[in-house]
């Protein structure tokens, strides 16, 4: 039995099946590459899903959750402890804030699920309803009930429904829909500036200033989820300093700390008063190993121009891209920003080029039936980037051949 089929037998009996059978098992990664158990070398341009943006193992990372490891691990939030003060003093820099503070989530859903009970806080300082959420049709923003709830695709509540009704969905392209979405009683808008999950699919510049236009008018938060798009994804810190708004809150997880669990919740302005002792807590927020290796991130990124790098592997990816929309007959455009990128297929193959692409060891994936993702490392090398377009290139003619003579047969 292969070491895939004998952790896929193990997982099926004692691990819950929230999602489908492995597609690959990986013991150790390097850089842009996993290695699998028998040895095999994949390029991994998927990077667990927008998370190990500097590569795998990279030492600074390594050192710094060593040596913390070794001096503190943990000590629950009733005590002060240095990483995390000193991680909340970054994230406000880096998002060029001055009056700025952070609560330490776990993940994703966690760093959004403080930003929504935040923003309610907030609301209902103004009045007792001051509570929904306005957020947009395709967005993802986690799994807990109310970011769920929040994320706006339906069949993901269908199992859970009914759900708690305090999330008003609009059109991801629609700036008056969102206009008249927005009332007194909304408490926040929540979007993400790219929508990653919902098929790398960047909200356009109108929606994002209606959502600024109507939160001021309204007085709620705008929340912009940068889960996916933080620290360096789409090209500067943060998506909304390409943008032409400034959010009063921003949450950040996956990349902040190169894949050990964290979540951020970062708040400006008046919205850095919505919470009082008592309202919110999480016994592992701001743990000291996360907190490290986030700031090791951080330096990492500063000290060797990363983000620079990083956006001159997207114009080589791209460029390389729109070559395989003029050459492929299943390509037909390209989206996203920095090195999250789409590439559109005009038939709903996407699972299909994913399964080619894996074949050939290149790891990418499919966001909805017509798009594939791709997320490299912001490190990402010039020959990896032109490997995995050739491979990429190959795949869409496996795909192509197979689908026409299927059509013919
Ligand atoms: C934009 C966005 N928000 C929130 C989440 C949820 O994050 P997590 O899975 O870490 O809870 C994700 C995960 O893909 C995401 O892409």
């Amino acid at each position: 039995m292969s070491h895939l089929d004998d952790l896929q037998v193990r997982a099926d009996s004692r691990i819950m099946t929230t999602y489908p059978p492995g597609k690959a098992a990986f013991v150790r990664g390097q850089g842009t590459v996993l290695f699998d158990g028998d040895g095999n070398a994949w390029l991994d341009f998927l990077c667990g899903l927008a998370v190990t943006s500097l590569g795998h193992a990279h030492p600074a990372v390594t050192e710094a959750v060593a040596r913390q490891a070794g001096t503190l691990v943990h000590t629950s939030n009733l005590y002060l402890t240095e990483p995390a003060i000193e991680l909340g003093e970054r994230l406000a820099r880096i998002c060029g804030w001055e009056e700025a503070n952070v609560f330490f989530a776990q993940c994703g859903a966690t760093a959004n699920e403080a930003a929504i009970k935040l923003a309610r806080k907030h609301g209902k300082r103004q009045h007792d309803d001051k509570v929904r959420v306005v957020a947009l049709e395709g967005s993802f923003h986690g799994r807990t009930l109310a970011t769920l709830e929040a994320t706006g695709q339906p069949a993901k509540h269908v199992p859970f429904a009914p759900l708690a009704g305090f999330v008003d969905h609009v059109p991801y392209d629609d700036p008056a829909a969102l206009l008249g979405a927005v009332t007194d009683d909304t408490c926040a808008v929540i979007l993400e500036i790219v929508q990653g999950e919902g098929g790398v699919r960047p909200v356009p510049d109108e929606v994002l200033l209606a959502a600024r236009e109507a939160c001021d008018v309204h007085g709620a938060l705008l929340i912009v989820d940068e889960v996916q798009t933080g620290i360096g994804r789409t090209g500067p810190w943060f998506a909304f300093q390409d943008a032409p708004i400034e959010p009063d809150v921003v949450t950040v997880a996956k990349a902040l700390a190169n894949g050990m669990p964290i979540g951020a919740c970062i708040a400006r302005g008046p919205a850095t008063k919505g919470f009082e002792p008592g309202d919110h807590a999480t016994t592992f927020g701001g743990n000291p190993v996360t907190c490290a290796a986030a700031l090791a991130v951080l330096d990492t990124i500063e000290r060797d121009g990363v983000l620079q790098t990083a956006a001159t592997r997207s114009q080589r990816l791209v460029a390389g891209l729109q070559d395989l929309v003029a050459t492929s007959e299943l390509a037909t455009g390209v989206r996203g920003k920095g090195l999250l990128l789409g590439l559109e297929l005009g038939t709903p193959v996407a699972p299909e080029v994913e399964a080619a692409c894996r074949d050939a060891r290149l790891l990418v994936n499919a966001v909805g039936p017509d798009v594939i993702r791709l997320a490299p490392p912001l490190s990402v090398s010039r020959q990896e980037v032109d490997q995995a377009l050739t491979t990429l290139g190959e795949a869409l003619r496996t795909v192509a051949a197979t689908s026409t003579s299927l059509e013919h047969a």
